[in-house]
């Protein structure tokens, strides 16, 4: 498996796969071209026999000095499990904080229990929401109406992580 920063024929890659492995959900419209093309730095491809097995889209907030964003990830549904959205993670929390990010965030539909699971598993926290759904955070009408989101937060570790 190879883990390599993110180019612009990328896209293409990805768009012929993205709703099938979301399980048939049509979410391709929601990651346009422009993270392959503006945030390749902070954005991975990860490839095996140079077939396409994952991706990440993600970039450091302009409005926000010293936080970073995780817009998508997607893994092959024949290679989840296995540890590769962990390295697609932990690509993009050492880029972020290479460029001084001490915030990660992130934000999924609450129907994609999956996610949730995985972002608690990758050291994220949920958010305060306005309405619990099973359980979880969710806040309503986040992305406009109808799209309520699951909001997550994570620290990263400074350049001088305490020494216990
Ligand atoms: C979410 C997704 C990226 C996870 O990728 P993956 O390669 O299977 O994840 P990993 O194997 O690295 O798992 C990392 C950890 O998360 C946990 N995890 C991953 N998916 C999980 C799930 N569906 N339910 C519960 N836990 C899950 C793993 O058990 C693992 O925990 P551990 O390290 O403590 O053992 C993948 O399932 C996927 O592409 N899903 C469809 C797209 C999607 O929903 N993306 C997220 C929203 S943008």
């Amino acid at each position: 498996m190879q883990i390599r920063q993110a180019r612009p024929h990328d896209h293409a890659r990805v768009m012929a796969v993205i709703n099938e492995w979301w399980g048939g959900r049509p979410v391709g419209a929601m990651l346009p071209r422009l993270f392959f093309e503006h945030f390749c730095d902070t954005s991975f491809a990860a490839e095996r026999d140079g077939a396409l097995a994952g991706f990440l889209a993600g970039f450091l907030s302009q409005s926000r000095p010293g936080e970073a964003y995780i817009h998508f990830v997607g893994v092959h549904p024949a290679v989840r499990g296995a540890g590769l959205g962990r390295m697609l993670y932990d690509a993009f929390f050492a880029a972020a904080a290479a460029r001084g990010a001490t915030v990660v965030r992130a934000v999924t539909a609450p129907v994609n229990r999956g996610s949730v699971e995985f972002h608690r598993r990758m050291g994220f926290r949920l958010e305060p929401g306005d309405l619990e759904v099973d359980g979880i955070p969710v806040t309503a009408g986040y992305d406009g109406r109808g799209n309520d989101r699951v909001r997550f937060v994570k620290s990263l570790p400074g350049p001088f992580p305490d020494v216990q």
